[in-house]
């Protein structure tokens, strides 16, 4: 279903991000055996990804979202990120999953790392649906990715353009 998008292209389809989403999930379960994982997903973006992977994991799994705001110009100048929506509960010695839409210039996840950093889980890492590598500006670690995508503006699975085609069933490059 298009739901009308002017897409140029489709990346990934829904049944390769089903089968991607399988892997990683799997092999985060691995990399958990006998733990609990604190799955933090980063609104609106992620909840598309999250609820998939948290279906496949094979561990026992908490949730709670955070939200964010940043601002950042077209430039590419540093955002300013700050939480708009915080977390319901306390992270302190909890295994925790950041789980992202995508990273970008990785600004925003610097930020949150920095910030859970600071509230003393247990161990923390960052699970993301897409990365977009080509135009990272601060190094962040991403333990865990789905897909590597090209320096193209993508909707669909979570991403949006002005809040719209979150819920495309796929990932899909916007008409310019
Ligand atoms: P950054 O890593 O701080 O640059 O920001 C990443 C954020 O920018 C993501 O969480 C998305 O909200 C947004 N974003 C970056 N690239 C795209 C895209 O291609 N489509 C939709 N949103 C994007
Ligand atoms: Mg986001």
């Amino acid at each position: 279903m298009t739901g009308a998008a002017p897409i140029e292209r489709v990346l990934f389809t829904g049944e390769e991000i089903a089968a991607r989403i399988r892997e990683v999930a799997a092999q985060v379960t691995r990399d958990y055996q006998g733990r609990t994982i604190k799955l933090i997903g980063v609104l609106k973006g992620s909840v598309f990804f999250l609820t998939e992977l948290a279906r496949h994991i094979g561990v026992p799994v908490k949730i709670d979202f955070l939200g964010i705001s940043s601002f950042s110009n077209r430039s590419g100048a540093p955002g300013v990120v700050r939480i708009a929506k915080d977390l319901d509960e306390s992270i302190e010695g909890e295994d925790v999953l950041l789980v992202e839409d995508i990273v970008d210039t990785g600004f925003t996840l610097r930020y949150l790392l920095q910030t859970l950093a600071g509230r003393s889980p247990n161990s923390l890492a960052v699970c993301t649906f897409l990365d977009r590598n080509s135009r990272r500006i601060v190094q962040v670690r991403v333990d865990y990715r789905c897909f590597e995508i090209p320096d193209r503006f993508v909707v669909g699975f979570g991403l949006d353009y002005n809040q719209l085609y979150r819920n495309l069933g796929y990932v899909a490059v916007l008409k310019p």
